[in-house]
């Protein structure tokens, strides 16, 4: 990887925790935790991840963490990203979890929730490395479920900043999800939605007028829209684009087509992001390299949006001005 772009330090705002399970790690869990897995080896479960659309990748995310069952495997998941991290000088990560992926297993809310909360707690003794987490809810699932899986988070709220809004998004819009939010908003949780990723731009409108969002996740379907554009521009409303995630999802055919570098010359407060990094092909380092070399970025322009996803960090004043 290139020196700069692996040595500056970096924020990560969109980073799913369970789509950093590693062939490798899926493997290990699965043995030890017995649990059949539909492929005969490392190099099978690999070739797998090939998708046409997010709901081809959904269906290999969500059986691959199947072998996630105890607090143990929530926190060497969660630690593994985070030496990662650690090697690619990220300073500071915001990551969603899936609570309803699990629950919906068996698996207790509090098993999940102290697995990767002890592990951020490590890396920020250990690394500095600073956190936050995003418990989002899981669209195509009843909003009373997103309910109840808000009212099994209350008594963990110091440890979850915001409420966000993920899996299929055609066909689920966010306006759905109103109540929810409202209630998450009144419980103190900041809120951010996946919208405009496959959905049409009027989720993105729903998502900032309905749901009140601090972030739009992806959001790069906004291109057709120009009031979109122009709102976005004026409010400064960041998107957090996720590149390598793009292509493999096939939202671009390839990344010379990707539409992050026009929406940064439209002064849209454009980050980038990995996603999903195990399935993707990239952590941080590779997406901002990929993005760099397939739309020509200059130096100045790979600062810009790392200073975008600083200043779109859930972070105090003071932080802010640690990692600038
Ligand atoms: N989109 C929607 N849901 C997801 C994604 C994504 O890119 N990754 C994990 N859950
Ligand atoms: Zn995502």
């Amino acid at each position: 990887m290139n020196e700069f772009i692996l040595k500056v330090p970096k924020v990560e705002l969109h980073l799913h925790i369970e789509g950093t399970l590693e062939p490798e790690m899926m493997w290990m869990l699965g043995d030890r935790n017995q649990i059949q897995l539909p492929y005969p080896s490392v190099d099978a479960i690999r070739r797998a991840y090939r998708f046409q659309d997010l709901q081809s990748f959904l269906e290999v995310y969500y059986a691959g963490m199947s072998v996630l069952q105890t607090e143990q495997d929530f926190y060497d998941l969660t630690w593994a990203y985070l030496q990662k991290a650690q090697q690619q000088t990220i300073r500071h990560v915001e990551l969603f979890f899936d609570p309803q992926a699990h629950t919906q297993r068996g698996i207790p809310f509090p098993v999940v929730y102290y697995g990767i909360h002890q592990a951020l707690q490590e890396a920020q003794k250990q690394y500095g490395l600073s956190s936050q987490l995003i418990l989002c809810f899981l669209r195509d699932r009843p909003p009373a479920s997103a309910l109840q899986t808000l009212e099994q988070a209350l008594p963990y709220r110091a440890g979850i900043r915001a409420v966000g809004l993920d899996s299929a998004e055609r066909d689920y819009p966010p306006s759905h999800f109103r109540f929810v939010f409202e209630r998450a908003r009144r419980e103190g949780f900041l809120t951010v939605a996946h919208a405009g990723e496959e959905g049409p731009p009027s989720y993105i409108w729903e998502a900032i007028q309905l749901l009140r969002v601090s972030r739009i996740d992806h959001g790069v379907r906004c291109i057709e829209d120009p009031q979109l554009l122009a709102y976005l521009q004026q409010t400064q409303i960041p998107l957090t684009v996720c590149p390598l995630s793009n292509v493999k999802l096939r939202v671009f055919d390839q990344m010379a087509d990707h539409n992050l570098k026009t929406l940064l010359d439209l002064g849209i407060a454009v980050t980038i992001n990995s996603d999903d990094p195990a399935y993707f092909g990239g952590y941080l380092g590779e997406n901002l390299e990929a993005a760099q070399t397939a739309l020509h970025l200059s130096q100045a322009e790979i600062v810009q949006l790392l200073k975008n996803a600083i200043e779109a960090a859930f972070v105090s004043a003071q932080r802010r001005t640690d990692l600038l």
